[in-house]
């Protein structure tokens, strides 16, 4: 499904953020942008080592934050390396650093040019943020965001059709006054 918030796009398909067709895509990365599993693990073998090279060069990133290097291998430009929070139960400023990591990234990314990205779903795997709530607060970010900077188009990629099901509900009840009043 899509929906439009000014002149962007939001939508969510089912796939593998390494084979997507857009100006920059966002790594699920940790802070010290050291490689790993799930997603991280996936852009790193997709795209070859130049990724990790200007990974290593960059040093790490805080939690909340996201640096952008080139994607080597990959069909995209650009790879935005995005930290989300370890879910610690929720009373942890969990939220805002969820939010900030996705506004963090739409930032990087324009800042190299893009006009389209991909985000996967940030923080709920390893890191185990519930994904209703991180899918709500994704939503609502990009959708208040990526206008103003000028996306053509937002696409959320998700592994599994469950997860797929949890941001299209998201996107659907995500109010147009949040999008505009965030
Ligand atoms: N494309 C899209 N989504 C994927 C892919 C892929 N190729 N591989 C995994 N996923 C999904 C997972 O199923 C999960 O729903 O991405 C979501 C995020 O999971 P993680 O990659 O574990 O990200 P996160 O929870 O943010 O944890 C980050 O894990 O791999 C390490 O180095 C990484 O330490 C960091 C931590």
């Amino acid at each position: 499904m899509n929906r439009t918030f000014g002149g962007t796009t939001v939508s969510c398909v089912r796939g593998d953020i390494t084979e997507q067709h857009v100006d920059a895509i966002v790594n699920a990365a940790n802070a010290q942008l050291a490689g790993g599993g799930g997603v991280d693990g996936a852009i790193h073998r997709a795209g070859g080592p130049s990724i990790m090279k200007e990974c290593r060069a960059i040093g790490g990133c805080p939690t909340g934050e996201a640096v952008r290097t080139g994607a080597g291998d990959l069909p995209a430009a650009h790879v935005v390396h995005a930290v989300g929070p370890i879910w610690r139960g929720g009373e942890h400023g969990e939220a805002d650093l969820l939010a900030s990591a996705y506004a963090s990234s739409l930032a990087a990314a324009a800042e190299g040019g893009a006009r389209s990205v991909a985000f996967p779903s940030i923080s709920t795997g390893a890191y185990g943020y519930p994904k209703a709530d991180a899918a709500a607060i994704a939503m609502a970010t990009v959708a208040s965001r990526a206008p103003a900077l000028d996306f053509h188009e937002v696409r959320f990629v998700l592994f599994s059709d469950a997860d797929l099901q949890v941001y299209q509900q998201a996107l659907a009840d995500l109010a147009p006054s949040e999008a505009s009043c965030l």
